[in-house]
């Protein structure tokens, strides 16, 4: 029988008390809220938020706009996974880094998402993923014998590069290593734009300042030269192994019309090759400041690979590899946070967010916390051998549900066979400090050089 003290009727009245209630927050400047505390230090600002707001709900608000920030497990799994049909990609989105993806799917919605995810998905399946394992050994390969024994390098350029060359040889069959192209000059444009340590990136696009005009300039000549690509293909008796070439022969059928299919072409270099060059630029580094990861990482490279380069057969096989990048993706997710947009009012751990709002889910916030990860500042690779009990959404370098990312298995082969090949071969010392500066761009970027010294092995 229900009485006056009865938990059950305490908890439904407090829940429905506290979800008309606005989140904790901090109160800001009239007009400007949090905008400077958060343009000058995001990591520090959501750190702040997180840890000093109860309840894994907090609020700020950035020029005008209200923000939410999630830092529950659950939460990310709501928000991707449960009631993904009520979010959207959104308006704030859009604004910032629209104009690079187009029509592409990492911003479409709905009906057009769908659509072209079904028609791109059997391009990114395992076995067809596995056919560009060669393509990411021989150009590592290749980068290491351009490496000295003895030499400093900086490995974030280093790391750009080789992912940029691998995409566009997986992407578009063609090799942009040493050389000037349109997929080059466009990366370099996209990069500049979003350089948050440069005033123009806080600009609005038509502002016609010298980096804007360059970035304009390079994505239209980079549409031009995948469309002239597209009708290459389409003109061929036979196509190629490129993924164009399939994504033509599975466009035929519909699905995808060219000029959508140009701007998934580009939504997959801009969306793949400064991530995947994140996730290897912060293994090494990590690497680098950890030898005894590092040897137990050469002991089993030694073991399984001998003196033959590493193959996708192989990989099964990695196990310290794997963890070693996954670890590295935990502490230092190249994708800093996940953005969305509730298109009705929901209610997240008690609290009502409203229509139309920002929710940020911050993998760097959650990835770090100790609630899911003893020592969570601490690099290991050991804490994924074992079954773990951690919430699924603990750790989501890559997103989740429906929307995760498309080229998550292509990104994990990659970066295991880029660590086999030239760990194989090279030792790494880092020589930048351990307490690496970074920067929230649209990506985690290394605020300073990355620098590493190489000694052949
Ligand atoms: C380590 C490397 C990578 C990381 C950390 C990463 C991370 C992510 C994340 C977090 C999302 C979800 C975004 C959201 O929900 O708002 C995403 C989506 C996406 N990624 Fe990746 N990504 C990586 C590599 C790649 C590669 C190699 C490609 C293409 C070849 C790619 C293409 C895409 C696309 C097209 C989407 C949008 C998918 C959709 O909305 O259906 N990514 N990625």
């Amino acid at each position: 029988m229900a009485t006056e003290t009865d938990p059950t009727t305490d908890e439904v009245s407090i829940e429905s008390t506290r979800s008309e209630r606005e989140p904790p927050g901090p109160d800001g400047l009239p007009v400007i809220g949090n905008t400077f505390a958060l343009a000058s230090d995001v990591f520090g600002f959501y750190e702040r938020l997180a840890h000093e707001y109860e309840g894994d709900v907090a609020h700020y608000r950035v020029a005008g706009d209200t923000g939410y920030l999630l830092t529950h497990p659950d939460h990310v799994e709501q928000v991707l996974v449960t009631d993904a049909p009520r979010f959207v990609k959104g308006e704030m989105q859009q604004r910032q880094i629209g104009s690079a993806f187009g029509e592409g799917m990492l911003l479409a919605e709905n009906d057009d998402w769908r659509d072209q995810r079904t028609t791109a998905q059997p391009a990114f399946y395992r076995e067809r993923i596995e056919t560009y394992a060669p393509v990411a050994v021989s150009h590592a390969e290749a980068m290491a014998a351009d490496w000295n024994d003895g030499e400093t390098i900086e490995i974030h350029d280093a790391m750009t590069e080789l992912t940029l060359s691998v995409l566009a040889w997986s992407l578009f069959g063609i090799d942009v290593r040493g050389r000037q192209s349109a997929v080059r000059a466009a990366a370099t444009a996209t990069r500049d734009r979003f350089d948050t340590s440069r005033l123009g990136a806080y600009l609005p696009e038509w502002i016609p300042t010298p980096v804007n005009r360059q970035y304009k300039h390079s994505l239209s000549s980079l549409r031009e030269f995948i469309e002239e690509l597209i009708d290459e293909r389409r003109a061929a008796d036979e196509l190629g192994e490129d993924l164009l070439s399939l994504l033509v022969a599975a466009t035929d059928t519909g699905g995808m019309d060219d000029d959508t299919l140009r701007d998934n072409m580009a939504t997959f270099l801009f969306a793949g090759h400064e991530t995947t060059a994140l996730a290897l630029t912060y293994t090494w580094f990590l690497l680098g400041h950890h030898p005894d990861v590092q040897e137990r990482l050469h002991a089993e490279l030694d073991e399984v690979l001998g003196d033959a380069p590493p193959t996708a057969a192989d990989l099964p096989e990695l196990d310290y590899t794997e963890q070693v990048v996954k670890e590295a993706m935990r502490l230092y997710p190249p994708v800093w946070t996940t953005f969305r947009e509730p298109i009705e009012d929901i209610e997240i751990g008690g609290y009502t967010i409203p229509e139309g709002t920002v929710v940020s889910l911050p993998q760097w916030i959650i990835h770090r916390d100790e609630r899911w990860y003893d020592a969570p500042l601490e690099f290991r690779p050991e804490r994924w051998v074992d079954g773990d009990d951690r919430p699924e959404y603990a750790y989501y370098p890559f997103g989740g549900g429906p929307r995760h990312c498309i080229g998550m298995r292509f990104a994990r082969m990659e970066a295991q066979l880029v660590v086999a090949t030239l760990a194989r071969e090279f030792a790494v010392e880092s020589i930048t400090d351990a307490s690496l500066d970074l920067t929230a761009s649209a990506n985690t970027l290394p605020a300073e050089p990355v620098k590493l010294r190489l000694s052949r092995r």
